[in-house]
């Protein structure tokens, strides 16, 4: 049945046709944004990540994961610079066997050329599987998707950062990462979270907001300047799915009044890259009210998680690396064993590694 690619996108405001679009029975197909996933789909993800992550260390475990995805290739078409999440989506292929393809200089892609995204995409999907992109603009990964899903040939697509406003991937390990710090204190549920920074044009920390409000989290507190609040609906979406949004303007007098509440601090950069005007004289890094100093230590509890996406400039100093609840190596190597687990639920493979590593008594 053809679809324009307006209905295409107003369909994925609407819960139930978002997820027949998105979804193929259980497994995911297009993904693109935090909403789409329901809470038993994450916990699925987050498990299947667990039995991927403990069968790599085991000698039968390795060469099965390998066997998973063996003879598919993935094209990792990425816009906009990266190093952490393409080396993190091509090692998490390379554990299920996957051949990949990096795709990082538009200049000598055909796009260079005028070729309209809907041309390269179903180009790709002649010799590639699945289709992982960054795109500085919101919708490419959506109208890849749209683009395919109209071809007689769709493969999947994953974005892996799109524009200021969604970063699926990364929240999805962002979740992996909570779940996994607080197994012995109830889980994400009842957890207070402090979003910290550019949180308007922060897409992981936009994303990690969005997959939040799949748990039973009744507040989050949001640290931001003034000029840099999420505009859209991100914060009216909060509200009607039952979370209370505080906003404050400076991060020090926040932790001193409710520090000590606060379970997990989620750090992020200023976009500078998004800012207009002055070019390249203009200094980088937050403004000191938007920096965890280490004296703030004394406000927070040893185990509140600390966490950003990375990269970092100034806000998150290196003296944290030695709190007990610093968990940022732990995310970028989270982000591998989650994106594997995506792709093998994806291809259909997730039941089969988690009863494969139940067999073998690692889970
Ligand atoms: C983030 C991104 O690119 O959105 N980085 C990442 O993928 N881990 C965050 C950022 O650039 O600040």
């Amino acid at each position: 049945m053809s679809q324009s690619y307006e209905e295409f996108s107003a369909a994925l405001s609407d819960r139930t046709r978002r997820r027949e679009l998105l979804f193929r029975g259980d497994r995911p197909y297009y993904v693109l944004f935090s909403q789409q996933f329901s809470r038993a789909d994450l916990e699925a993800l987050s498990d299947t990540a667990t039995a991927i992550r403990r069968l790599d260390r085991h000698r039968d475990g390795v060469d099965f994961l390998r066997r998973i995805l063996h003879g598919h290739r993935v094209m990792n078409l990425f816009a906009q610079p990266s190093t952490r999440t393409a080396e993190s989506f091509i090692a998490a292929a390379d554990k299920l066997g996957a051949s990949t393809r990096l795709v990082s200089d538009m200049r000598t892609s055909s796009f260079a050329k005028g070729e309209s995204i809907d041309d390269s995409v179903r180009t790709l999907s002649s010799f590639f599987d699945t289709i992982v992109v960054r795109h500085h603009d919101d919708d490419f990964a959506s109208r890849a998707s749209w683009a395919l899903s109209q071809s007689g040939r769709p493969i999947p697509v994953i974005s892996a950062g799109s524009g200021k406003t969604q970063h699926v991937t990364q929240s999805l390990l962002d979740i992996y990462t909570l779940r996994y710090s607080f197994a012995n204190r109830g889980g994400i549920d009842g957890k207070r979270v402090l979003l910290v920074g550019d949180v308007g044009r922060n897409r992981a920390a936009r994303s990690l907001a969005y997959m939040l409000t799949k748990f039973d989290v009744s507040r989050v507190d949001i640290v931001c300047h003034k000029d840099y609040l999420p505009e859209d609906g991100l914060l009216e979406y909060l509200g009607r799915h039952g979370i209370d949004v505080r906003i404050h303007d400076k991060l020090g007098q926040t932790l001193e009044k409710l520090g000590k509440e606060v379970d997990a601090i989620y750090m992020t950069r200023l976009q500078q890259e998004w800012d207009s005007g002055s070019g390249g004289e203009k200094k980088l890094g937050a403004p000191d009210d938007f920096v965890l100093h280490h004296e703030y230590s004394r406000f927070v509890r040893d185990d509140c998680v600390i966490m950003h996406p990375l990269p970092r400039i100034n806000e998150l100093p290196e003296a944290w690396e030695s709190h007990p609840g610093f968990v940022v190596w732990r995310q970028v190597r989270n982000g591998m064993w989650m994106r594997s687990a995506l792709l093998a639920s994806i291809h259909g493979a997730a039941d089969e590694i988690r009863a494969r590593a139940a067999r073998l008594n690692l889970v």
